[in-house]
């Protein structure tokens, strides 16, 4: 039998990092000792107290289906989190999910159909074009690599881009691949653009706590954004919680509304004694949730100065975890060069729609970021 099937899955290209990681595990299984800093999460283990209260839960019996926007005591404690970010919204117009993923998932489904536009500022996280193709939206997309990584002087390009008939723009800051966070005048640009168009905006801030000597201002602060604006948060990175899946989306209520028929008919909730286990998260935890912010400028500033003795110039990042290296035009082929020979994985620009470039996550330990940038430069790869 020939399965046929939908152009919603077959217009969606798998990931450009597969041919990368199939090539890491295939070493790794001949014995080779693969430098990976191609991994999008924190190497370090979950704070222990959100560990604790995840088997306290289980011990208390949290193992049934809760209410499908999630606990009311979570919803509240993340009320309370977003009021302390200036972002006002009742526990009504929050929904839990199984990581942001999934909150991106159900936004871009509930506001996208066939046809419809939507911008993305490139280098984009991976899954927003799958997500928007599946929804059958059109991407247009801003090229900030000739800006540094930054938004503020990619304002006129992304004026540009935006028209009436723009549907959506997601904005995340700081950037997952770039580690850029952009500057209250780029919020501006972006509130006057979205005002002046009708233009819904999800504002990405999973990366929201990763910061180095700057704040992230939430899009959703600035005047005449907080009824167009979507914010979606999560655990993953900042609690270190990436397999626990658990995140967020705040909106308005008819979005809320909207979004919940897909949570409720899909996942029905995220889980229960996860969901507790948040709530620990979000109130006892910003000691350690520091720490490792600090750990991570310590590494941002060893790569970057472990690049420069080599002349390798890149844009410093204020935030996240990665860092975009300059490499080959044909990126996927240096990537793919530098794990053969060098045993080091990176994963190429052109998987978030910016060539040229290789993403470096630094969520690595200091010696195996020394050790990696050493490889890479006893094979001449940068
Ligand atoms: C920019 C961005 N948004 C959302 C996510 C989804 O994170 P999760 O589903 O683990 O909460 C990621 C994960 O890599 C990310 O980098």
């Amino acid at each position: 039998m020939t399965m046929e099937f939908t152009d919603r899955v077959t217009r969606v290209e798998p990931s450009a990092t597969l041919a990368i990681s199939a090539l890491a595990t295939e070493l790794e299984a001949e014995g080779t000792d693969v430098v990976d800093l191609s991994v999008g999460e924190p190497d370090f283990p979950t704070p222990e107290n959100i560990v604790e209260a995840g088997k306290a839960a289980l011990d208390a019996g949290h193992t049934g289906y809760t209410t499908s926007a999630g606990i009311l005591e979570l919803r509240e404690a993340i009320a309370e989190k977003l009021e302390e970010d200036g972002l006002e919204h009742t526990a009504g117009e929050i929904i839990v999910t199984p990581g942001a993923k999934q909150a991106l998932y159900e936004i871009i489904q509930a506001l996208v159909q066939d046809g419809d536009e939507v911008v993305l500022l490139d280098p984009a996280w991976v899954s927003y074009e799958a997500m928007v193709k599946m929804a059958g939206g059109e991407l247009t997309r801003v090229d900030l690599s000739p800006h540094d990584f930054q938004l503020e002087p990619a304002l006129e390009d992304l004026g540009t881009a935006i028209t009436d008939e723009t549907e959506l723009l997601v904005v995340n800051s700081p950037s997952n691949p770039t580690g850029a966070v952009y500057s209250d005048a780029a919020l501006e640009g972006v509130r006057d653009l979205a005002v002046e168009h009708d233009v819904t905006v999800i504002s990405d801030e999973i990366y929201k706590e990763i910061t180095y000597g700057v704040e992230q201002t939430s899009l959703g602060t600035l005047e005449g954004m907080a009824e167009r604006t979507v914010t979606v948060n999560g655990f993953s990175k900042a609690y270190s919680m990436t397999g626990w899946r658990l995140g967020y989306f705040a909106a308005s209520e008819d979005l809320i509304d909207q979004a919940g028929k897909l949570h409720s008919h899909s996942v029905s909730s995220a889980v229960n004694f996860v969901q507790h286990a948040g709530i620990e998260a979000l109130e006892n935890t910003d000691e350690a949730v520091e720490e490792m912010t600090e750990a991570f400028e310590k590494r941002r500033d060893l790569v970057v100065d472990l690049l420069a003795d080599h002349d390798v110039d890149v844009a410093v990042p204020d935030g996240a975890f990665y860092m975009m290296l300059p490499v080959a035009d044909d990126d996927q082929a240096w990537c793919e060069g530098a794990i053969e020979d060098a045993h080091v994985a990176t994963v190429p620009g052109s998987a978030f729609g910016t060539p040229g470039y290789a993403r470096i996550s630094y969520a690595a330990s200091e010696e195996r970021l020394h050790e990696g940038i050493e490889r890479l430069a006893e094979e001449e790869y940068i």
